[in-house]
This record gives C-alpha cells, structure tokens and sequence, in this order.
C-alpha cells in the first residue's frame, strides 16, 4: 500500500481551488509547496487564505494556534524545482488540455519517480492528459468541488492506465483529510457533472414548451427537498459555465441527442444575461427588481357529501391519508389499486405515470410525484385541455384544502419533478451500467458534490424501476427523440420488478 499521510505536496495552481487545495492539505498537517506562472498569484492567495482563516479564528471556527500552524505550512514557492521533494502533486491550473499535458511532461523531470501526480481537471479525459507521459500510471484525477475547504465530496478519477495502488492511495488521503472520496472511471463529467445534466436539462426543455415557469420550475423543486431550484442554480452558476460544460458533455459523447444543449440557455449566454453575475438570468437581481411569487388562495369549505378514496402506497398517499385524519374528512384505501393518487368524488387525481392528461381522459387530472411531501409544500398539477373549468377549480380547492399549494401548469408528460428525478435516476443507470461508478458512489457523489436531499437510487428504491421505466417510455413514445431513452440497467431493474410481482 502506497502512504501518503506524511510528507510534502506540490500544489501547482494558486487560482480559487489551488488555495483551498493548499488550505486543506495544511490544515491536515503536510508541508505544502505553492506555484503558479503568474507573478503575484502566490502572495494574493496567501493574503486571501489569511483573510479567510482570520474569519474562521474571529467566528471562533478555528484556533489562532491552528491558523498559525496552517499558513506556516504553506511555502510559496517560485520555480518547480523547488519542490523535487514533494511526494504528491495536485495541479489545478488553467483548464486547457495541451497546457496541462506540458505541465505534466515537464514535471516527470523534477519529481521523484515515486511521486504521484494529481490532477484536479473538471472535465478533461485523464487518459488523455496522461498521453505523453514516461509514466502514465502515476496519473489520477482528484476532483474537488468549490469551495474546497467547505465541499466533502472527492472523485478519484482514474485514466485508462492509471494504476488501481495510486487511485486506491490518492482515496485514502482524501479520506484523511476528512473528505468523502468516491471512485470514478475518466469519462465526461465523471459522475456529478454527467448525472446532474438531466436537472438542468429538464428544467430548460419545460420553459421551452412554455409548461411553467422558471420560479414555478423551482418552487417546485425545492418543494422535493432541492436546496435551489434548477433555474436559479444555473443562474448563480452562471449560464456562459453551465452552457459550456453541458456542450463539453455533449461534444464528448459524440453529440449524443441525450445532451443537446438548450436553445434557451444559447440565448441567455449570447445576450450576455449570465445570471447572478451580470445581474440578470432567469431572474432580474437588480435592487428594484419585482419578486416574483405564487399567491395560493385560502381553502374553502368543502362540500358536506364528498367520497375520497386512497390508491397505492407512495408517500404522497400516506400524507394524504394524515391530512384527511387533521381535517376530519372520511376516506377510503384502496393500496391494490393499479394506479396510485386519490379520487375524489368521480374524478381521478392521478400521479404523473408519464402520459399527457389529455390522452387519458376529458376530466383526468394528474399530480406531480413527491418523495418528501409536507404541508405547504408546491406540487404541480394539470388535467386534460378538455377538462371542465367548474370541476378543475373544485380538485384545485380540494388540494389546497389538503395542504398543498398546487401550481397548475401546462399539460405535459411527467410534470416536473416526475420528469427531473426519473431522469436522473436514469442517467445514473447508465453511467453504473458503464462501469463508471458504484451505485453507492453515485448516491454520495450526488448528495455531497451537488447537495441533492438524496442519491438517485435512494430515489428508485422509494418509487419502483417499472413505473420509472414506464414513466420514460412515455415521454420517449411522446418526443420521438433520443433523450428519454430507457438505461438498459433501469431495464434490467424494471423486468426483474415486473417478474418478481
Ligand atoms: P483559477 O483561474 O482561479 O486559477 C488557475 C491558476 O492557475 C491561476 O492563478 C493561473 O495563473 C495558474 N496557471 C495557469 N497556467 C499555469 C501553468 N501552466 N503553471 C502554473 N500555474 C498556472 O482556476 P480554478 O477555478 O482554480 O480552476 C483550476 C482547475 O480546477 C481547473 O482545471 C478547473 O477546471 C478545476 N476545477 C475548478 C472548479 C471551480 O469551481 N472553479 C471546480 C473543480 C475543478
């Protein structure tokens, strides 16, 4: 086994990730070298990380004995050589392939021949960075999420020829450093940057079509345990970032219709609006802008004679069934229904299961789906084009009268947050399926890289492979495209659900 624990790091690299590398490995006790190209960079990230630390100290999150201890580990250094010593390097310059490819090549002649090289690329194949070099297996990717010191979650790339002792020993490092690390074979985003695309990707297709909008996208979301929706996360991103990354992804897999980019976005990034940064995105941020908001209207009595009735057993259905027990409304169970929401008097308040309301019925009514459901929470909801004005206004008083503040949106093929977590569960079947990741990798990277309220097969062991399956064949029956095309593991997953009834 290859020990890492003790001894010098070169952090090559003094941009925002170089710093809070430096910051971590100090922190952990290692002597750290610090290099950039730039003149001056090294002194601005020590005066910054000094600021910072005085901030930690002030607010009584770190000692003054260990902020001293931490910038004295710290050796800003001016020239490679100066470092020969170091037993790892973490590079995390400028995100350019055939300048890290040079780094690389040039570092083989300083380092020991032991000393393992790390790169801390976003989305740059590690197998090709190692081209070129004497020893390519010496290569690994160790991906840190922004802000370093603050994010726990690590991917351990591994290129073509990296060597498993030096995936396995750049793993355990993390782990000493406090970090949760996860495996991850080099293919485009690797796993958190691949399997979020879906949360963006969904979000842009429904304000394309116009379903909703981008506070209601999100308000939506949120409601599902999201701790931002998609469309203010892409405007902190910034939409000239996420635009990139998503083409990145999709030029990467040789424009796979999977992950075409969103004309909605194109527009945002050539008009200059980026988001937080430039002050407008989805959303205005100036001081004067208007807030936008949902007004839900108060719940009126319910009429004396109603019949409700229960069917399936997802979580939405037990809140239901203890928000009818708060307001004292008799109903009925039905958990062997073949279809799961509730009925209220003759009208069917159907759960999304993929299709349109209005191939389903004059009066079908269909819910977005909840794993997490709680009063005042913003569920979407629809019904057929067809559908009686009178009647939908009573299901929408029924539902406010349950709890929920219902945001109708256009009819459209698994609703929103149906449509957002089938697909990222189906994208993290994929990538599982190509020997990317774990299964379990794939739950942590995606609760600790981009904070989601659970991983994806959290998500499928609370719903079921067949109805996620289903859910998908719909949509792909509905757009003919490529995008919602079944993972052949939710496949695999699905058949074994349906034979195992
Ligand atoms: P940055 O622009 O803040 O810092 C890059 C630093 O590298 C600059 O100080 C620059 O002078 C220096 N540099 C450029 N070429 C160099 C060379 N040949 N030798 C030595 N120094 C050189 O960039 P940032 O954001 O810190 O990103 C660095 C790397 O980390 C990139 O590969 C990026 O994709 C990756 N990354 C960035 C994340 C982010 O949120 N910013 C998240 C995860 C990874």
């Amino acid at each position: 086994m290859i020990e890492i624990s003790n001894g010098k790091i070169l952090v090559i690299g003094a941009g925002i990730m170089g710093t809070g590398i430096a910051q971590v490995a100090a922190q952990a006790g290692h002597q750290v070298a610090l290099f950039d190209a730039k003149d001056g960079a090294n002194t601005k990230a020590i005066e910054s990380l000094s600021k910072s630390l005085e901030n930690l100290v002030s607010r009584g999150k770190m000692s003054a004995e260990k902020m001293q201890h931490t910038l004295q580990n710290i050796q800003p250094i001016d020239h490679l050589s100066k470092a020969q010593d170091a037993i790892l390097v973490i590079e995390a310059i400028v995100e350019k392939l055939e300048v890290k490819r040079a780094l690389f090549q040039e570092l083989e002649s300083v380092v020991s021949k032991d000393c393992i090289l790390a790169t801390n690329t976003s989305s740059i194949s590690v197998t090709a960075i190692a081209n070129g070099m004497q020893h390519p297996q010496r290569l690994v990717g160790m991906h840190f999420f922004n802000p370093v010191p603050v994010m726990k979650l690590v991917e351990v790339v591994s290129g073509l020829q990296t060597d498993p002792a030096i995936a396995n020993a750049i793993f355990g490092l993390a782990q000493a450093w406090s970090k949760v690390p996860v495996h991850t074979k080099s293919t485009p985003g690797f796993i958190v940057n691949r399997i979020a695309r879906p949360f963006y990707a969904e979000a842009l297709s429904l304000l394309q079509e116009q379903v909703a909008s981008p506070f209601e996208i999100d308000s939506c979301l949120k409601s599902a345990g999201f701790k931002m929706g998609p469309c203010e996360l892409m405007d902190l991103i910034g939409h000239d970032t996420n635009f990139s990354v998503t083409s990145s992804v999709y030029e990467a897999n040789f424009f796979d219709k999977r992950f075409t980019p969103s004309l909605v976005q194109k527009e945002l990034v050539d008009g200059g609006l980026f988001g937080r940064k430039s002050g407008k995105g989805f959303y205005d941020y100036s001081s004067d802008a208007v807030k936008p908001n949902i007004v839900t209207p108060d719940p009126k009595p319910l009429p004396s004679k109603v019949k409700v009735v229960l069917h399936g057993a997802q979580p939405l259905i037990s809140f239901f069934s203890e928000q009818l027990e708060a307001i004292n409304l008799k109903f009925e169970f039905d958990e062997e229904s073949d279809w799961s929401g509730i009925s209220y008097n003759q009208i069917e308040i159907r759960i999304t299961d993929g299709l349109m309301a209005t191939e389903m019925d004059h009066n079908a009514v269909l819910l977005d789906q909840s794993f997490a459901p709680y009063a005042g929470m913003h569920l979407a909801w629809t019904h057929s084009t067809t559908a009686s004005k009178e009647l939908m206004k009573s299901v929408e008083n029924f539902l406010i009268n349950l709890g929920i503040q219902p945001i109708k949106v256009i009819d459209s093929p698994g609703l929103i947050v149906a449509r957002t977590i089938a697909m990222l569960i189906n994208e993290a079947c994929d990538a599982v399926n190509q020997g990317v990741c774990t299964e379990e990798a794939v739950n942590q990277a995606m609760r600790l890289g981009v904070n989601y309220p659970q991983g994806p097969f959290d998500w499928l062991e609370q719903w079921s492979a067949a109805d996620v399956a289903f859910l998908l064949d719909s949509m792909d029956d509905f757009y003919r495209g490529e995008r919602y095309r079944v993972s052949p593991m939710l496949r695999r997953k699905s058949c074994e659900d349906l034979l195992n009834e």
